[in-house]
């Protein structure tokens, strides 16, 4: 049989994941993993115990998200939303899957408005479903933003997707240029993976109840230190959250993820301790790496730093490798589009202690 001939062809231009990195990492846990903006602290202990308590009870199915009335309420509460504004995914990727499926219906016609540069993860499962990516640059600044999407903006229009925080840059686009964007009445996807290490006031989850054309996407992974536990959610229109609950296969969140996310919402003053921390370790980085001639770190608003080290003397390629030899895992960013080439990598926030000695290798580096 040629599989060629009857598998759907879009796979043919998607690439095999490359997660190698992530074994490695299970493989060797001395190696810091400071690559895939995880969290370095183990979730809080109540968390733990909520994981714990649901092991003899997993011979049942866990509710069906669409049901998980708890769990959602206590998210709406969250977020200052409704429970009927509250989808629930198998991480937020799952939702942004299930999204790109759901507002598909004429393939390779729908476009999809990204910035440039923005989380990688994007673009291979628009193209998987026959979307057509038109991309704004972000070179002329965040402030700029909103004319540079509705630049790209055409009849074909169906959504304009984008993280705030900016993943990779770690910057946050100004309300004004959100709310610009909303006025032209297409669908505004704002995910807000990284919102619990961004300044109080930055969400835009409470517009979910004045403006209709508002979809925000969040996620345990990042700030909650869930990223094993795969537990992510929409806020939307009661509509638009029926509709995905209804193209997804059912019983997407397990047992586990539930009990995870209920611990995670009783617990918040735990959870904010950690934001705290992540959020004073990342500036701390940022004034450190700052000091480093030719270095220049972002100020970021989450849980990582981009550094560009264009002027040390040192590619991004260079003090990536170097970090690995010393036992850190970063992640490179020598070939993004939208970036000039070899000038910046990225730093999850790890430990204090990791950070301080990340520092003194690129010191070292540097001056050699
Ligand atoms: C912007 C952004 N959105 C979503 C995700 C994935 O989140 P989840 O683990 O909930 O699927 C990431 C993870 O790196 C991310 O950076």
């Amino acid at each position: 049989m040629n599989l060629k001939e009857i598998v759907n062809p879009r796979l043919f231009d998607i690439p095999d994941y490359d997660q190698i990195h992530v074994t490695q990492c299970w493989q060797d846990p001395t190696i810091r993993r400071e690559m895939s903006n995880e969290s370095n602290y183990a979730p809080i202990p109540a968390i733990q115990e909520a994981i714990r308590s649901v092991a003899d009870k997993a011979n049942y199915y866990a509710e069906d998200a669409a049901y998980a009335l708890s769990l959602r309420e206590k998210i709406a509460a969250y977020c200052s939303v409704k429970a009927e504004n509250v989808a629930l995914g198998n991480g937020s990727i799952e939702l942004l899957d299930l999204l790109f499926q759901v507002l598909m219906a004429a393939p390779d016609k729908d476009e999809a408005v990204l910035l440039q540069p923005d989380y990688s993860a994007y673009v291979p499962r628009l193209k998987f479903f026959g979307w057509k990516i038109k991309f704004a640059q972000l070179s002329a600044g965040l402030d700029k933003a909103a004319d540079q999407v509705m630049a790209a903006i055409s009849e074909n229009t169906k959504f304009v997707l984008l993280s705030r925080p900016n993943n990779p840059m770690g910057t946050v686009m100004p309300r004004e240029e959100i709310t610009r964007m909303l006025e032209t009445g297409k669908l505004i996807i704002v995910d807000e993976a990284y919102i619990e290490m961004a300044d109080a006031g930055t969400s835009v989850s409470e517009w979910v109840n004045q403006y209709d054309n508002l979809i925000v996407m969040r996620t345990f992974s990042k700030g909650f230190c869930l990223a094993g536990i795969r537990l992510g959610y929409m806020l939307a229109t009661p509509e638009l959250v029926r509709y995905i609950n209804r193209s997804r296969h059912i019983f997407n969140i397990n047992l586990a993820a539930m009990a995870a996310g209920e611990a995670a919402m009783d617990h918040l003053n735990e959870c904010r301790q950690i934001f705290k921390k992540l959020t004073d370790t990342r500036d701390w980085l940022t004034a450190e790496l700052a000091k480093i001639p030719g270095f220049k770190p972002i100020p970021s608003q989450a849980n990582f730093v981009m550094v560009n080290v264009k002027d040390s003397g040192k590619t991004a390629t260079e003090c990536v490798d170097y970090l690995l030899e010393m036992g850190f895992f970063v992640r490179s960013f020598a070939k993004k589009a939208g970036l000039e080439p070899d000038a910046y990598f990225r730093i999850s926030v790890g430990l204090p202690e990791d950070m301080e000695e990340l520092v003194v290798y690129m010191k070292e580096f540097v001056a050699k």
